[in-house]
């Protein structure tokens, strides 16, 4: 049962997870796209923001800018447009239009940036936010993508509700690994509660990690480890699965036909990697994060 909730930043949370069974195999799906943004990322970003706030990096007045896929972008906006700060969000040609539109929907404003192959490159979306910031004194960085703070979004939000939505019964962690937050900080939390527990992050199969720093491109949003991470926490995963663009979307495209669920690229990712997994393991329970929506896609895919 729900309460009544003072705003939208309340209700970020208890999402439910569903049973996804696939001939002989099954796991558990959580819905990350039913939090109020939309995604996964609405976790780690209101954390960040919050994190700051109490430790006096960000004031009133303060304007808020970040790099993102999309996702973590119109976190930002939705708890921007709520706390009154201005917001502005690097992203790359790969993004979405529904996402770059969403983002914009709640009144942040947006930079195009080249997609380039290596996040340090200086047309990068992370090397233009961080220049527009560097720039603003009056302006705080998130810094998703090196700030371990993000991952702590998760320890807290993510991983404690696993623990306690399955009665303490899950057996396998998969996630997608974009910045490596979620998984790491769900990851730590599950480990500390059953050091059993298996944590597998999912990556695209063309990422910088995947490829031994030989990038290539591809189209799944969100998710790959394009450079080397200090939020991705390796203590805590166990193994990592590589998946391609077509067995991602292969997936994605069932789980809406058959099963009602219309999860995005990165869960179509992550569905196919459990499902592999389940076929030659079958854990007791795994729990897949499904970070986002079908809905920002329709578009594209
Ligand atoms: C849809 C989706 N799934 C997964 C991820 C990866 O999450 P993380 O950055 O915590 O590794 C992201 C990140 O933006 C995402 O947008």
């Amino acid at each position: 049962m729900h309460k009544l909730y003072n705003n939208v930043l309340d209700a970020i949370g208890n999402t439910p997870c569903v049973n996804v069974t696939f001939n002989d195999t099954h796991f558990y799906a959580k819905l990350e796209y039913l939090n109020p943004g939309g995604s996964i990322k609405d976790r780690s970003a209101l954390y960040l923001i919050e994190h700051a706030e109490k430790n006096g990096l960000l004031k009133p007045g303060y304007t808020i800018i970040d790099a993102s896929s999309g996702n973590h972008g119109i976190a930002l906006a939705m708890i921007g447009a709520i706390k009154n700060y201005p917001v502005i969000i690097t992203v790359s040609e790969k993004i979405s239009k529904e996402k770059h539109d969403a983002i914009k929907a709640y009144g942040a404003q947006t930079i195009m940036c080249p997609a380039t192959t290596f996040l340090e490159d200086e047309l990068s979306y992370h090397s233009q936010a961080k220049k527009l910031h560097e720039q603003d004194p009056h302006s705080f960085m998130p810094n998703q993508y090196f700030n371990q703070v993000n991952a702590q979004g998760h320890y807290y939000s993510l991983g404690p509700e696993l623990w306690k939505q399955s009665n303490g019964k899950i057996t396998h962690l998969i996630a997608a690994a974009g910045t490596g937050g979620t998984i790491s900080g769900a990851g730590k939390f599950l480990k500390e509660q059953n050091s059993e527990i298996q944590v597998i992050a999912v990556d695209a199969q063309n990422s910088y990690r995947s490829t031994n720093g030989n990038p290539q491109p591809y189209h799944v949003e969100g998710m790959g480890v394009d450079f080397v991470s200090p939020v991705l926490n390796h203590n805590v995963i166990d193994k990592f699965i590589a998946v391609n663009d077509d067995d991602a979307f292969a997936i994605m495209h069932l789980l809406s036909k058959q099963h009602g669920i219309l999860a995005g690229p990165s869960s179509g990712a992550v569905a196919h990697a459990a499902h592999e997994f389940c076929k030659n393991h079958q854990p007791e329970c795994m729990v897949a994060i499904f970070g986002d929506s079908g809905r920002a896609y329709l578009s594209k895919c």
